[in-house]
């Protein structure tokens, strides 16, 4: 699958559209973890729920929690995430909580059957190999 082959749009911020993959293949599971160049700390979830896809930091903002393993429920037509850790919720669309936390949530595009999300480091599905002076 291709990643991230593509010269991709960015700007000053170095926020740029990340290519993904094929939306065939990435709406197969309901979540999966894509990888930062940033490291562990920036991985971002994409989720697929309901014929629509969402990216979110993977990382709970409460404690560092695994959302992508989080349960996911509609209510009041709200998609969220919640928390295995310790079961906050989180909003799909804008990262907000029934708490105070406020997770980062990113923009996500279909083009040409791809997903792109947009974000300043570059995402994979593959872990990126580990920096030889760490
Ligand atoms: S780590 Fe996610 S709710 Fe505590």
């Amino acid at each position: 699958m291709a990643s991230g082959s593509r010269v991709e749009e960015g700007n000053a911020d170095g926020v740029s559209w990340r290519l993904i993959g094929p939306a065939s293949e990435l709406s197969k599971k309901r979540c999966r973890l894509m990888y930062s160049s940033f490291g562990h700390n920036s991985d971002v979830c994409l989720f697929y729920v309901k014929g629509e896809f969402f990216a979110m930091d993977a990382r709970c903002s409460h404690s560092g929690g695994p959302l992508c393993e989080g349960d996911i429920e509609e209510a009041d037509a709200v998609l969220q995430v919640f928390c295995p850790w310790h079961d906050y919720n989180f909003d799909l669309r804008t990262g907000k909580s029934g708490t105070f936390l406020q997770q980062q949530v990113y923009e996500v595009k279909l083009e040409d059957s791809s997903v792109y999300v947009k974000h300043t480091s570059h995402l994979s599905l593959q872990p990126f190999p580990a920096d030889p002076k760490s």
